[in-house]
């Protein structure tokens, strides 16, 4: 395309719907980042039409990889998470090429995370619920959104961190709104999910909540300050908080490219999008945050795979 055209391109851009392909089921965290992003975005975006297609399964591998093989014209973008740095460490065949098959566009958000429980556990506080854990190996499930997938990546961690002799049974889901519908129902028993998805539960009670995996709690969250940290609960160095970022396929021109990143950095200094976010303990990444730049967001992941790949190799036990 010469210069000419592509400026065209970026003038005429979107000439179509935009799509969002979030790879897990609708109603989940990934979800509402995506939509509480689109509505806001699209008004930097002279008011395109955002449309969030789910498209889940492979702990958000196969939503990724549709993504990577869409065409390149700024039209269809994921939305995910940490998951783009996780997948390659559990996944021994990988559809896509993280660091090659995609366009960077910049990181939205960082979301902490909560241990959370059925409503029938006898415990109340997170040292009642580790005892729980313990004394109940070999018993108690625990549901995640596929391998590779945030609940997946803090279970793991989490089992690893307590030392379990024996991993729990775990349950995928092709997402964790599903997972928490089933949580609320007492079918499994633990979870490790999203502030974006368990604030609302755990403000109408219908789950327990124990910590939080960030390494320090939540002081100024309403609801999240009533629960500790992991890491005060004695598990030093667990700092786990899953950042979403967006991606569009390689080759996507590259005036598109800095139109969408333009429009993507307007949506985070958005007050609306910005006090969203924060009711549901998510911290929107701020304007100076070197990630909102493509080569800022694309060395963070790669420096993420590394430290992921890490983690699992050690807590690989607790991968199954
Ligand atoms: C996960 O990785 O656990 C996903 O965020 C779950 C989801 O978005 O449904």
């Amino acid at each position: 395309l010469s210069t000419v055209a592509f400026a065209a391109a970026a003038q005429e851009f979107p000439s179509k719907p935009i799509t969002f392909v979030v790879p897990f089921a609708a109603g989940g965290p990934t979800d509402t980042v995506a939509r509480q992003l689109a509505e806001t975005m699209r008004k930097h975006l002279n008011n395109a039409t955002i449309v969030v297609e789910n498209a889940a399964g492979a702990g958000g591998t196969i939503g990724a990889n549709k993504v990577a093989r869409a065409a390149p014209d700024g039209h269809t973008l994921l939305v995910w998470h940490i998951g783009m740095a996780a997948a390659p460490a559990l996944y021994r065949k990988m559809p896509y090429k993280p660091l090659e098959d995609f366009e960077y566009l910049g990181i939205i958000n960082d979301v902490p995370m909560t241990l959370v429980g059925k409503p029938q556990l006898p415990s109340n506080t997170y040292r009642d619920f580790e005892n729980y854990i313990r004394a109940n190996q070999g018993k108690l499930n625990l549901g995640h959104a596929g391998l590779g997938s945030a609940s997946h990546l803090c279970g793991l961690m989490w089992q690893y961190a307590v030392k379990l002799d024996k991993s729990m049974a775990t349950i995928a889901y092709r997402g964790t709104a599903p997972a928490m519908n089933d949580l609320i129902g007492g079918t499994i028993d633990v979870m490790c999910d999203q502030t974006t998805n368990t604030t609302q539960q755990i403000e109408g009670g219908r789950i327990k909540a124990f910590a939080v995996t960030t390494a320090k709690p939540l002081s100024d969250h309403p609801i999240l300050r009533h629960y500790p940290s992991l890491q005060e609960m004695g598990l030093k160095d667990f700092n786990l908080t899953i950042w979403h970022g967006m991606y569009a396929p390689k080759g996507t021109p590259t005036p598109v490219l800095n139109r969408l990143n333009e429009a993507l950095r307007a949506s985070l200094r958005d007050p609306d999008f910005v006090q969203k976010q924060k009711a549901l303990g998510a911290i929107v990444a701020a304007p100076n945050d070197k990630r909102v730049t493509p080569e800022g967001h694309k060395a963070f992941v790669a420096s993420e795979m590394a430290k992921i790949k890490a983690v699992v190799d050690a807590a690989g036990q607790y991968a199954d």
